[in-house]
């Protein structure tokens, strides 16, 4: 596979700031603060909005690269992927007018890569499991959780317009199971090896049992059972990812 751009030399003008997601942690640790923001002021809810504007950033990149690195791909995969481009060109632009209706702004906090590293599997079958099933379920995730925080509080516009993003999140992972499925279709080795990426990356993401099966006030990241479902996430893979959080280790 060609590879015009290294992972880690992502575009960014002056004012993003990267930092290893590691060093990200140790230095909250050090600071006695919650390695991941845990919405319980608006200030930690800066935070996250902020560490999705740059995940939007990263999934519009990551889309953008799976149109250029599968020529051999089928037309309508990278037209889907083409379309989706446009979709996260869209949510970058809605999250960073959220962000400055929180009175934050670009740079506010680092820009870790662990989002993107993700969306540099070799096989287009694993892409879209890792990438749209495992990342865009954990969208579905954290969105749902804020929205229902936004209510909470009494911020509509946060609300509305994260509602928004959700419902184009939905269909990303749909894509992604319908790609997985005809992209392997045949190949039950090939899909294994797709679900099993997939699988190393919903594990990453539980963060040691940050998130979990509960309710979106009480729980740092709480598992969106009802999206998840329209997603078209099966109940015995929303289980497995209930089950798994139960048993991962410390972040
Ligand atoms: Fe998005
Ligand atoms: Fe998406």
């Amino acid at each position: 596979m060609e590879r015009p751009l290294a992972y880690d030399k992502l575009a960014r003008e002056d004012r993003f700031v990267r930092m290893r997601g590691r060093r990200v942690a140790e230095l909250k640790v050090a600071q006695g603060l919650p390695p991941f923001p845990d919405l319980a002021s608006r200030e930690s809810i800066k935070e996250r909005v902020h560490g999705i504007l740059v995940g939007e950033l990263q999934a519009m990149e990551g889309a953008g690269r799976s149109v250029y690195d599968f020529p051999d791909a089928p037309w309508e995969f990278t037209l889907d992927m083409a379309r989706q481009v446009w979709d996260e060109s869209r949510h970058v632009e809605v999250y960073l007018r959220l962000l400055e209706h929180l009175d934050g702004y670009v740079g506010e906090f680092p820009e870790t890569t662990i989002l993107w590293r993700c969306a540099c599997a070799e096989d287009a079958a694993a892409r879209v499991a890792g990438v749209n099933r495992g990342l865009e379920g954990l969208a579905c995730d954290v969105f749902n959780q804020l929205i229902h925080i936004a209510r909470k509080i009494g911020d509509p516009i946060l609300e509305h317009a994260v509602d928004y993003v959700l419902a184009d999140e939905i269909t990303h992972v749909r894509m992604g199971s319908k790609w997985l499925d005809r992209l392997t279709e045949g190949d039950p080795e090939r899909r294994r090896r797709a679900i099993e990426f997939q699988e190393t990356i919903d594990e990453r993401f539980n963060l040691g049992g940050i998130r979990r099966e509960g309710d979106p006030e009480a729980v740092p990241i709480s598992i969106a059972t009802e999206a998840r479902r329209l997603a078209g996430f099966t109940d015995e893979e929303i289980d497995r990812l209930i089950k798994a959080t139960q048993r991962s280790p410390v972040y």
